[in-house]
């Protein structure tokens, strides 16, 4: 009896224990490769481009619009983003080679495939993203301090800057939970 209960303790904690170790991550990645974009590590372009908004991930758009975007830069919404040749060089390159175009997560998949009519700059007006995001009233959004435009995606979704959308983890300031 002792030695089958001390056994199986060696079990539970084996089990448990790698469990443990390995799975948070690879749970993440799963759910990122499904609802989400990939997340990828840049420095550079974090401080660059992730002053005034999030660092929106490569994989929210297709490359041509990123290619628009950088080439345009001295007058980005109403705002001057303008870098230096060589920077811009390198973020331009770090966006194409992972742009939705390259991925094949989910909804990487879903900015591309439904992008095809024009060029836009914008992920707020790719198809695809109007159609996850057409039925939430203005007052929640344009209306809602906290959050004032769909540009700000971590403002409801909570996992944004991880790359993870789903809805689990939407939470809409002074509403709550999505549930649709
Ligand atoms: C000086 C501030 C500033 C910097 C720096 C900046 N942006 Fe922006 N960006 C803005 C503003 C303002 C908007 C419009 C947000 C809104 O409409 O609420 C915007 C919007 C965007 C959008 C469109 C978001 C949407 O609505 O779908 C993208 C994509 C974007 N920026 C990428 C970049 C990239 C890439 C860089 C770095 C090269 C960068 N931004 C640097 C201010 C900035
Ligand atoms: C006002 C809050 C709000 C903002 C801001 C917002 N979203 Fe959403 N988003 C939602 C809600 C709510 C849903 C779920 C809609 C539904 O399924 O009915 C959603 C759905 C999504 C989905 C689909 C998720 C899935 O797996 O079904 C993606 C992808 C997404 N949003 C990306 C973005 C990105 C990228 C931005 C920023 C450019 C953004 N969202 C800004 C509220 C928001």
């Amino acid at each position: 009896m002792k030695k089958l209960s001390a056994i199986t303790m060696v079990l539970l904690v084996g089990i448990f224990g790698i469990n443990t170790a390995c799975s948070d991550d690879d749970w993440e990645d799963r759910i990122r490769y499904s609802t989400g974009v990939k997340l990828l590590e840049n420095p550079v372009y974090k401080k660059e481009c992730g002053d005034c908004h999030m660092a929106y991930h490569p994989g929210l758009l297709p490359a041509a619009s990123w290619q628009k975007l950088m080439a345009g830069l001295e007058d980005h919404f109403d705002d001057n983003a303008e870098l230096d040749k060589e920077l811009a060089q390198q973020i331009t390159q770090f966006l194409l080679d992972n742009s939705a175009d390259k991925s094949d997560y989910r909804r990487s998949r879903h900015f591309r495939n439904m992008a095809r009519e024009k060029v836009v700059i914008r992920i707020t007006e790719l198809p695809y993203f109007i159609h996850e995001h057409d039925e939430i009233p203005a007052r929640l959004v344009s209306g809602n301090k906290e959050v004032n435009s769909f540009s700000h995606c971590n403002a409801c979704h909570k996992k944004a800057e991880q790359a993870s959308f789903r809805e689990h983890d939407i939470f809409i300031p002074g509403y709550g939970k999505w549930d649709d």
